[in-house]
Formats: structure tokens, sequence, C-alpha cells
């Protein structure tokens, strides 16, 4: 089809295709058909998701089979093992053999929920993403990462579970809350800043653009998003060194989303301040050349107004950002910019210069003007 790209990301369990583009989903039958005969197709969604865009997924499955429908209500909360065990046992109920597919559509709740009911039921059924948030786009639907949330933590569950295919259609981010889609922007700024100055020169330019949907710019920053992630995920699968420059950001997002019980803050939001501290601490401890953080800022402030900063102390961020799971022996690692476009893991050094970035960052993301200087 016109205007489609196919993406092909490398697994353990070997190639599979993200298929990108306005109006992919019109394909969806073709597309199951060209991966695989299935004894029966059951798509699993959330009943908000299926009212916004189940019009586009019916149509592309088309009338020739039927098509099971298993619904749980989405959310954070929903994102736990007890959904899980309702999607198999909904599963079992219509009948599910080995050789049935799942396809999950929705949000990355959806994706990591129903990909983990795929990676489990008969010990693994063919999973298809249709991702319908700009997150899920980009991020959490390429990867194979599965999982739910436990009481004492998130994502504590999962499994790696690569789909055998991803059905991106643009379409489907037309009815995405406008809050939903700001914080799904900040994923595809964090693609630019670690590896695409291209597309951060791309985003900068078409900031305004975007915050409109315009659906030309939207399909150029997602397939190079998605080429991004495919690229990354590709080299390092399990996440054992190359794929933690996707974390750009985000272990100052997570102290923040901790600090505020996951509650004031949409992820990308959190992510948003997370990467301009970033891009300060980078500064502070001379990896971020001065006109590199200045960028990323700007860019970022472009996007409108995040929630306020919290009003937490620097040592206790600091401290939420050594229990995450993401630390490597205790000590705390960052994700840092040594120029647009690159990015690499750095030791935190001295605790002061930390210390003093989190005080500052609220100040220069909120200040009228920047002036910068090394
Ligand atoms: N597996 C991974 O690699 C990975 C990566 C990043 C994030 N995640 C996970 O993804 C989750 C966040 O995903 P998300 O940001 O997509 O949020 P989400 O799945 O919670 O969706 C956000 C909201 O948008 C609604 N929605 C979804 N698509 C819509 C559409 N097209 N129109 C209207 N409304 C729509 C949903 O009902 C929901 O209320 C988190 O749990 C996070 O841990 C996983
Ligand atoms: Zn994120």
């Amino acid at each position: 089809m016109k205007n489609t790209k196919r993406i092909l990301v490398k697994s353990s369990v070997g190639k599979y295709a993200v298929v990108c583009g306005a109006g992919a989903l019109a394909r969806l039958s073709v597309e199951i058909a060209n991966i695989g005969k299935f004894s029966s197709v059951h798509v699993v969604t959330s009943r908000s998701v299926w009212s916004a865009v189940g019009k586009f997924v019916s149509r592309g499955l088309g009338s020739a089979r039927a098509v099971r429908l298993h619904t749980f209500k989405d959310g954070e909360t929903e994102k736990n093992l007890k959904n899980v065990e309702g999607i198999a046992r909904s599963l079992v109920k219509a009948g599910a053999d080995r050789n049935a597919v799942v396809i999950a559509v929705g949000g990355g709740v959806v994706g990591d929920v129903a990909g983990f009911a795929a990676a489990t039921y008969l010990r693994g059924v063919a999973l298809v993403h249709v991702p319908t948030t700009l997150v899920a786009q980009t991020d959490s639907a390429i990867g194979g990462k599965t999982g739910v949330n436990l009481p004492d933590g998130k994502n504590l569950v999962g499994a790696f579970y690569p789909p055998r295919m991803v059905v991106v259609d643009t379409n489907v981010l037309k009815t995405l809350p406008q809050r939903e889609f700001c914080g799904g922007l900040a994923e595809v700024i964090k693609y630019g800043v670690i590896a695409d100055a291209k597309l951060f020169a791309f985003l900068e330019k078409n900031v305004e653009k975007l915050l409109a949907r315009d659906p030309l710019a939207l399909g150029h920053v997602i397939t190079r998003s998605v080429e991004i992630k495919a690229k990354v995920v590709g080299k390092d699968e399990r996440e054992s060194g190359l794929r933690e420059i996707l974390n750009f950001g985000h272990t100052f997002a997570h102290a923040l989303e901790s600090a505020t019980g996951y509650r004031k803050y949409q992820h990308g939001e959190a992510v948003a301040w997370g990467m301009m501290a970033a891009a300060l601490f980078g500064h502070e401890i001379q990896i971020t050349p001065a006109a590199d953080a200045s960028r990323i800022i700007s860019l970022i402030r472009r996007m409108g107004k995040l929630p306020a900063w919290p009003n937490v102390a620097a040592k206790r961020l600091i401290e939420l950002m050594g229990s995450d799971k993401k630390t490597r022996n205790g000590k705390l690692r960052f994700v840092l910019t040594p120029g647009i476009g690159k990015a690499a893991t750095f030791d935190a050094g001295e605790r002061e210069k930390l210390e003093l970035i989190l005080r500052v960052t609220p100040k220069v993301a909120e200040a009228d003007a920047l002036v910068w200087r090394d």
C-alpha cells in the first residue's frame, strides 16, 4: 500500500515487521494472513479503546472470519495479574487453542497485559500489536517487553515476548486525549536526543504542526521513532547495554513519578521534566555542551506547560533514584547526551552537583528566557 512502510525488528525468535502508515489497519486481515494460518482470532482490548478505534480494526479484519472480542478495563491500576487471568479464562471459554492469534488493540497498558497473557496462555500463542497511543506506537509495542505490576511495584512480573507483527496506523491517534498525545511527543523528542539529530531538528521546526496532529509531520516522526527503537532493541533485546540509552530522562522521571504517587504526571510529562534535568546535569558535569542542553530545554518548553515540579527535597528525589530497579549495585548512573543525536550512560559523580541540578531544573524550565553560556 502507498505510504505504508515496513520496518523489520530483529528478535531472539526471528524478525517481525512493524507496518507503519495512515490507513495501515485497512489491510489487517491480509497482513495477518501473511504471517500464518491461525485457528481463531482474538482481539484483546479495553472498552474505552474499542469504542474509540474499534471500527478501524473491525473494518480491517473484515467479515471473512469470526473474531472474538475480549475486553478489560484499562488504566495503570488494571495492569495486574488478575486481568491476565481474566483474559486467559476468556480465551479458554472462546476455545482458543495453540494456533490462535491474539491481537492487542490499545495503549501500553493493553499491550503489556495482553502481551503477557499471549506469552503465557498455553505457553505462548501468536501475538499482534495494534498500538493506539503515541507511546505504544513508538515505544511499548516494539521490543517484546510484556508484563504487569504487583502491589509492590511497576512491571515486576513479565516476559520478553516479541510479537509476530505490529500494525501502526496513525489514523487511530485522532481520538487520543491531548495530554496522552503530548506525553507521547516527549518520548519522540527523547529519540531525537539519543539517536537522531535530524529528527530533533525536524521536531524543532514542526512542533506546532505536531501539536495540531498534522498527519504528514506525525507520520514522519512516528516512522522515524519506530526505526530508532527497532534498531536499538534489534541490537540489545534484553537490555544488557545499548537499550539503556532509551532511559534518557527516565531516572529523573521515575523519581518524580514515585515522589508523587504516580498521580501527578502523565509518564511523558515526567519524562519531559526528566530530560530537562538530564540536559542540565549533563552540562553541569561537562558532558553536554551548553548549546545542546539549551536546545533540549527550549524544545520541551514549546510543547506546553507541564504540571509543576513537586515540592520534594532534592535528597529525597536522589533516594528514590537509588531505588529505581535500573540502578546497578546501588550506584547512580544516568543516560546523558554528549551532543544531540548521541547518548551514553555515565556515573553520577558528586552528589552535590546532582542536588544542585534538582533544585535548579524547575527554575530554568519556568524562567522567561534562557541565557546560556559554557
Ligand atoms: N513494554 C514496553 O516496552 C513499554 C514501554 C513504554 C511504556 N510501557 C507501559 O505502557 C503503559 C503506558 O501506556 P500508554 O501511555 O499508551 O497509556 P495507556 O495504555 O494507559 O493509554 C492511555 C489512555 O488512552 C486511552 N486510549 C488509548 N488509545 C486511544 C485512542 N486511540 N483514542 C482515545 N483514547 C485512547 C486509554 O483508554 C487510556 O485511558 C505503562 O504501563 C508503561 O509501563 C511499556
Ligand atoms: Zn518512558
